[in-house]
């Protein structure tokens, strides 16, 4: 495709080097797009006659027949799934195809196929967070009255909902699916027309191939445009944390599946055994989502450490972008599917939560409330309880076991209305501000999330 100058043929060993068709075939789709929307450009400028306008699209229109069905062959020796393409279109149809790459370089080419994918792909994250999201809003409406501890240094702080706890997940996914809609309204221009890197003295209507591929606009330096990944990087980090999210749920999960804390049991179908140890049900769907998270975020650095060094325009380091791409989106694809599964099979051992929540210790902080209600400063009602807590450690009783007189002790502001703070049930009932885990707030919360995330549909 660019032989004319060359006296020698490619060596073996660069040839192998610098192919990127193993991997970026998987930009066939967005190519054909972009090459019809180029074809009709060319035909808008005289270029091309309308003739070889319909007959290059029909001749891409077959060779994405093809390739979908599995009958064409990709040839290293030319490179990258641009140069495939291209030739085999020529094959096809003949002198009209050799017209195609007018006034194009295959650096606005593969930046535009880029943009493309990641907005595909960026649509069907979101569909698979929202998956999960629904999975989780489920789970947490099936188990809304559990209550369980919740946990500042993993040590039990105060008593929670497990829908709650839940919900929380949904918050960040949440984040996550603003933050790749954030990514998707940026990238969503079209480089096109922008040529190896000083667009072309054959003049294209590019405001026209932009509205034909859906792009809200196009690129508005031709230097910037081909040599511009930042739209990857915003797509990879999005992903990265989401996949520190799914980390953090999948840390959660492996402790309550354990037998220390037995709060849920994970279906059968998203455990593994042990070969050796009979007895073994591990959680390696979690434990796996949390090694994942690595890979995301090594993703993402290794593409800002490619570009963190390159002059104007596009250099050739650009071709290392693309296999990170397509990891990371793989990657979260599976892990948010996965994850909705696991999460969907996974049961709620109610009365161990109960249990753990039954810890007298996690009302310490609202018998210090009781206090400062009737009019002591919180940080002497914080000493005040700090000294109860002591002394029940002390008599190896619970706060509910003291009688009247003993709390007394600690201070005279202590009536008969101190038990009723001591009730699981009251101390949630009692934490009515917005966000936090009172039983009616999250069932509004609950009944926000259906609302908003809408009935379940199928998985893509
Ligand atoms: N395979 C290349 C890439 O992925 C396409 C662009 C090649 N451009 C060039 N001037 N060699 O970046």
């Amino acid at each position: 495709m660019w032989k004319g100058r060359f006296q020698k043929e490619t060596s073996d060993l660069v040839k192998r080097y610098g192919e990127s068709v193993s991997f970026d075939w998987r930009l066939y789709a967005q190519d054909i797009r972009g090459s019809m929307a180029q074809a009709e450009a060319l035909q808008r400028a005289k270029i091309i006659t309308a003739t070889e306008c319909r007959q290059i699209k029909a001749g891409l229109r077959e060779i994405e027949k093809d390739i979908r069905e599995g009958r064409f062959t990709w040839k290293f020796s030319l490179e990258d799934v641009h140069m495939n393409i291209e030739s085999a279109l020529t094959e096809r149809i003949g002198a009209a195809g050799a017209k195609l790459h007018t006034a194009r370089s295959r650096n606005d080419q593969v930046a535009t196929d880029a943009r493309l994918y990641c907005r595909d792909e960026a649509a069907a994250i979101l569909e698979l967070i929202g998956q999960l999201q629904r999975s989780l809003v489920a789970s947490a409406a099936a188990h809304a009255a559990v209550i369980l501890p919740g946990y500042t240094h993993l040590q039990r702080g105060q008593p929670v909902l497990f829908g709650h706890h839940v919900l929380a997940y949904v918050e960040m996914l949440a984040r996550d699916a603003g933050r790749l809609g954030d990514a998707v309204s940026r990238l969503n221009v079209l480089p096109l027309g922008s040529g190896a890197l000083a667009g072309s003295t054959i003049v294209l209507d590019r405001e026209y191939m932009a509205e034909r591929l859906g792009f809200a606009g196009v690129t508005r330096n031709s230097m910037d445009a081909v040599s511009d990944r930042d739209f990857m990087a915003e797509i990879l980090f999005a992903i990265a944390l989401c996949g520190v999210h799914l980390s953090r749920l999948a840390e959660d999960i492996i402790l309550w599946a354990s037998a220390e804390f037995a709060f849920v049991t994970l279906d059968d179908a998203h455990t593994t055994g042990s070969s050796l140890m009979p007895q073994k049900k591990n959680p390696d769907v979690a434990e796996l989502t949390r090694g994942k998270s690595g890979r995301l975020i090594g993703n993402l650095v290794s593409l800002l450490t490619t570009l963190k060094g390159l002059p104007m325009t596009y250099n050739r380091d650009l071709q290392e972008d693309k296999e990170r791409l397509f990891d990371s989106i793989d990657t979260i694809k599976l892990a948010l599917a996965v994850n909705a599964e696991m999460i969907a099979g996974m049961r709620v051992n109610a009365d161990a939560c109960r249990a753990a929540a039954s810890d007298p210790f996690l009302l310490a902080t609202d018998l210090a409330d009781y206090l400062v209600k009737k009019g002591l400063p919180f940080r002497h009602a914080h000493d005040v309880i700090g000294k109860l807590t002591a002394y029940s450690l002390d008599q190896r009783r619970g706060f509910p076991a003291f009688t009247l007189d003993e709390f007394r002790q600690f201070s005279d502001l202590f009536d008969e209305d101190v038990f009723a703070v001591l009730d699981l049930e009251h101390a949630l009932d009692a934490r009515r501000a917005t966000g936090a885990p009172s039983p009616a707030y999250l069932a509004a919360e609950i009944k926000r999330w259906q609302k908003v995330l809408g009935p379940a549909r199928r998985a893509r």
